[in-house]
């Protein structure tokens, strides 16, 4: 099949096959970015209209026992300062959060050990007992079935834990050898069945990705069906073993935010911080290609510089949440307008 016809297909909301979103992906043009991106714009708008959704984004640890090779603070990353929030810490930022509009809090860290089942549940509580009306999100990786479990008891609405390649061998190549794919994909069916709200995602442009990986990875998120999906460039940080790679581009995360909108029209996707750093107008670009949330920071200004997951990560000015208003003109110059709402996805 042509990749016009492909994209139609797409369009109209015949799912197509992985053969066919492989063909779609290796020999995309220019001409059919712009086609899906329109009409991903327009499904959005069908489903959640002009709104954007806003997360509290915490970074609250950026200890982390994991060494995937992408990341800026893996643990054999040196040059990373490591820092924890306290409880009181976590507890106002939300408040503060609060203030601003913001309904979801997204408390997102490294692998922590120092962050024990249970001071996580309680910090939970705490967020939840001080703000009933707000969800609260996790975002602090692989645990066992009884963690997420007691978590979820605790309140935790969603979860996110991005698959990073649905490929086994591509997951090899990224990730040191403790770290299983089965076991990822283990942790997003438990965390699906326990009843969170799950995103999962994968950086475009990382090392060794291909066209047929990428198949893998829109084949996954059409089957497992998450509530969001987090997709973002890769850009190469220092200190790591894939520093002098390249970044992923705009177009490319464009055109896979347009395609997931088209997949799955309910899901909830964020126009991310590393789209924002590839492009000064990345996030806004985001938005009009089908995304419908933004993540900005509400992290002390003192630690946001230490969460540098990749290099010249946007962490200053108008990305922090204190700036609301200069991020709200700049969603509404893209057409689109930020709400206070815990934004819940339409995906069932
Ligand atoms: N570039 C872009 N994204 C990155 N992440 C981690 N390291 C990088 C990088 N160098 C993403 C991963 C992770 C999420 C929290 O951030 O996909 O799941
Ligand atoms: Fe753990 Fe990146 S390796 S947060």
């Amino acid at each position: 099949m042509r990749t016009e016809e492909i994209a139609e297909k797409l369009i109209n909301g015949e799912a197509p096959g992985k053969a066919e979103l492989l063909e779609l992906i290796r020999a995309r043009t220019p001409e059919v970015s712009k086609r899906l991106a329109s009409a991903a714009d327009k499904k959005r708008r069908e489903v959640y209209g002009d709104r954007v959704y806003i997360r509290g984004l915490i970074e609250f640890t950026n200890c982390c026992k994991n060494d995937c090779l992408y990341c800026g603070i893996r643990r054999s990353c040196r040059s990373a300062e490591r820092y924890r929030l306290t409880e009181g810490e976590i507890l106002s930022c939300c408040a503060e959060g609060h203030r601003l509009g913001f309904r979801t809090f997204v408390l997102q860290g490294g692998e922590d050990p120092y962050f024990t089942p249970e001071r996580v549940s309680s910090l939970v509580r705490a967020i939840k007992a001080a703000h009933p009306d707000c969800a609260v999100t996790l975002s602090v990786g692989e645990h066992p079935r009884e963690v997420y479990k007691l978590w979820r008891e605790a309140g935790a609405d969603r979860y996110l834990l991005r698959h990073e390649t649905a490929d086994k061998a591509h997951y090899e190549r990224l990730h040191p050898a403790s770290m299983r794919f089965e076991n990822r994909m283990r942790c997003l069916y438990d965390l699906k069945d326990l009843g969170f709200q799950v995103g999962c995602g994968m950086m475009l442009g990382s090392p060794f990705q291909t066209p047929a990986t990428l198949a893998e990875d829109l084949a996954f998120i059409r089957d497992f069906r998450p509530h969001m999906v987090g997709m973002g460039p890769f850009i190469p940080a220092r200190d790591t073993p894939f520093a002098g790679e390249r970044a992923g581009t705009l177009e490319e995360t464009l055109f896979f935010i347009s395609v997931v909108r088209l997949l799955l029209p309910g899901v909830l996707l964020p126009a991310t911080t590393a789209l924002g750093t590839i492009d000064p107008q990345g996030r806004e670009k985001g938005l009009q290609a089908g995304a419908n949330v933004l993540m900005p920071n509400l992290s002390p200004t003192a630690v946001r510089e230490k969460y540098a997951l990749y290099d010249n990560k946007l962490c200053t000015g108008e990305e922090s949440a204190q700036c609301l208003a200069c991020l709200e003109a700049r969603v509404a110059s893209a057409g689109f307008k930020i709400v206070t709402d815990r934004g819940d996805s339409k995906i069932q």
